[in-house]
């Protein structure tokens, strides 16, 4: 059976092996106003986005995300040295990949309502928008030749992600995408078929 899916959405896969060449100012830009395109509700904006190519502040982040993942692990009781070798991978995913978009929320723009259901709704709805930006950002880095992968460690601890960039205190961390130009010995895991007759229901 003929794919009914568009090749474009298709060509879009999590790459995370990069080679070591950086990747353009000017690409990483037009990737984020790519994201900002994104629907976002009620005509706000309410993400910013860091663009990290540097050292300095890959390892700042890696290190930031990463203190708080071993205290997180510690917590829960997993041992010393598998606690330590989660990190450090983590912490190598990060600094060796060459760049970093971080994506963020903010309040700026949304509304305030008060009964915290409706504010929850409210950030739900910025945090649904923040993930249609950065599929578009991701779509493209893919357009582009780029390769890109999510990273969710970030939403586990925006305020630690947010401390160790030294961001606006507004700006809170929730995603982050690594991007790079593909390593091409990478092979993307096997996509499965989707079970449409699962997934979709028919009223
Ligand atoms: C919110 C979110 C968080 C993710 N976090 C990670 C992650 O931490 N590490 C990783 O390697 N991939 C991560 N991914 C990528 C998924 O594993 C990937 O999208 C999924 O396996 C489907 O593969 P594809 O993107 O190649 O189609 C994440 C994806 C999403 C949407």
């Amino acid at each position: 059976m003929t794919s009914a899916v568009p090749a474009f959405l298709e060509q879009r896969r999590s790459i995370r092996a990069f080679r070591p060449e950086p990747v353009d100012r000017a690409c990483l830009d037009a990737l984020v106003e790519s994201a900002c395109i994104a629907p976002a509700p009620h005509h706000s904006r309410p993400w910013r986005f860091v663009v990290i190519d540097t050292d300095a502040a890959k390892q700042a982040l890696a290190l930031g995300m990463g203190d708080r993942w071993r205290a997180d692990l510690l917590a829960d009781g997993v041992a010393d040295a598998r606690v330590e070798e989660l990190v450090h991978a983590s912490h190598v995913k990060l600094t060796t990949a060459p760049a970093l978009v971080l994506g963020c929320l903010t309040w700026d723009g949304l509304d305030r309502y008060p009964d915290e259901a409706r504010q929850r709704a409210e950030w739900g709805m910025a945090l649904l928008s923040l993930g249609a930006a950065v599929e578009n950002l991701m779509l493209a880095a893919a357009d582009a030749g780029l390769a890109s992968c999510w990273v969710a460690a970030p939403i586990f601890c925006p305020e630690a992600a947010r401390d160790a960039l030294a961001l606006p205190a507004p700006w809170l961390p929730h995603a982050l995408v690594l991007v790079g130009h593909p390593d091409p010995a990478y092979v993307a895991r096997e996509r499965p078929p989707v079970p449409l007759d699962e997934l979709r229901l028919n009223k």
